[in-house]
């Protein structure tokens, strides 16, 4: 069983040709909202492949808590240990353009998990083989929820996003961290090339198109990224996440994890949405098969 501590939020999408400058207003093309937010769909991803999971969260007691339940239900992730919360859901604002995307996070109901509400499912992860986090929930919550399962030996996938909350603290107790370029930047400095020799097979950076890239222990390692027609690109590092974590628990080599992940993810920003283009496992097996990488 996989778990997934994180976030679930309404992404209220805006599609513009052009970001307005600020005072300025501009015509968009489209609005819509689609289910999002790092925990949820770092949860689907892993589902979509067909893995077992549960998700520790929260959603608020309006009508994206409704959707938001209803859409995670339908993925096959299981709900048991998300909570309800009074006031408003998690909602993501991203405005995309031309491939580009700028997002505000206001986190509602995930920033009212508690760090008592960890200590009451701990059971769950203790029992997972894997268990994946962000920082999309209070920095307490998921540093309890690391300690829990570093005392039970459960391996653990730390993606820190967004960077800000991240201290060195969560670095101890997570197995992986999983930044990407500007999050890797933000907690190694600009050479955080050199942080991965640190942590061999543990730290893996991100690197969008071009892939990802960590140290095995003795040599630099770069996973070509795969040549995709990126519609948008909102929820790629989330797949990653989801896809390296089914990999994880599958025991599958690390490499071959990183290798899974990114094909999972080149995947997914073919469609639209953050959990849009998410890839079935037949679908990243045959790209990973298309492309020698
Ligand atoms: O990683 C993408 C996600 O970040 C979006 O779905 C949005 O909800 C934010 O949490
Ligand atoms: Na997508």
């Amino acid at each position: 069983m996989i778990t997934v501590v994180g976030s679930i939020n309404m992404d209220l999408v805006v599609s513009t040709r052009v970001f307005p400058k600020q005072g300025e207003t501009v015509l968009g093309d489209l609005y819509t909202t689609v289910p999002g937010g790092k925990g949820a769909n770092q949860a689907v991803a892993a589902a979509r492949l067909g893995s077992e999971v549960q998700m520790l969260g929260a959603v608020g007691n309006d009508a994206f808590g409704d959707e938001l339940l209803a859409g995670l239900e339908a993925g096959n992730v299981q709900l048991q240990a998300v909570e309800r919360k009074d006031g408003a859901s998690g909602i993501a604002n991203i405005l995309l353009s031309e491939g580009d995307n700028r997002i505000i996070v206001v986190p509602g109901a995930n920033h009212k998990v508690t760090v008592e509400e960890i200590e009451v499912h701990k059971h769950l992860l203790a029992n997972s083989s894997v268990v994946i986090m962000q920082l999309e929930l209070p920095i307490p919550v998921v540093q309890k929820a690391l300690e829990i399962c570093y005392e039970h030996e459960v391996p653990t996938i730390l993606n820190p996003a967004p960077a800000s909350g991240f201290n060195s603290e969560l670095l101890k107790y997570c197995t992986y961290l999983t930044p990407n370029e500007t999050e890797a930047e933000e907690i190694f400095g600009g050479n955080w090339q050199q942080a991965l020799e640190q942590y061999p097979n543990r730290l893996v950076v991100t690197l969008g198109e071009k892939g990802a890239q960590f140290y095995d222990g003795e040599k630099h390692v770069v996973i070509t990224g795969f040549p995709t027609k990126a519609v948008d690109t909102t929820g790629a590092g989330d797949t990653f996440n989801g896809a390296l974590g089914a990999a994880i628990a599958e025991n599958m080599p690390f490499a071959e994890a990183v290798r899974f992940a990114n094909a999972a993810a080149s995947l997914s920003v073919e469609k639209f949405g953050a959990q849009g283009g998410m890839p079935v496992r037949d679908a990243v097996m045959e790209r990973m098969a298309g492309g020698s990488r």
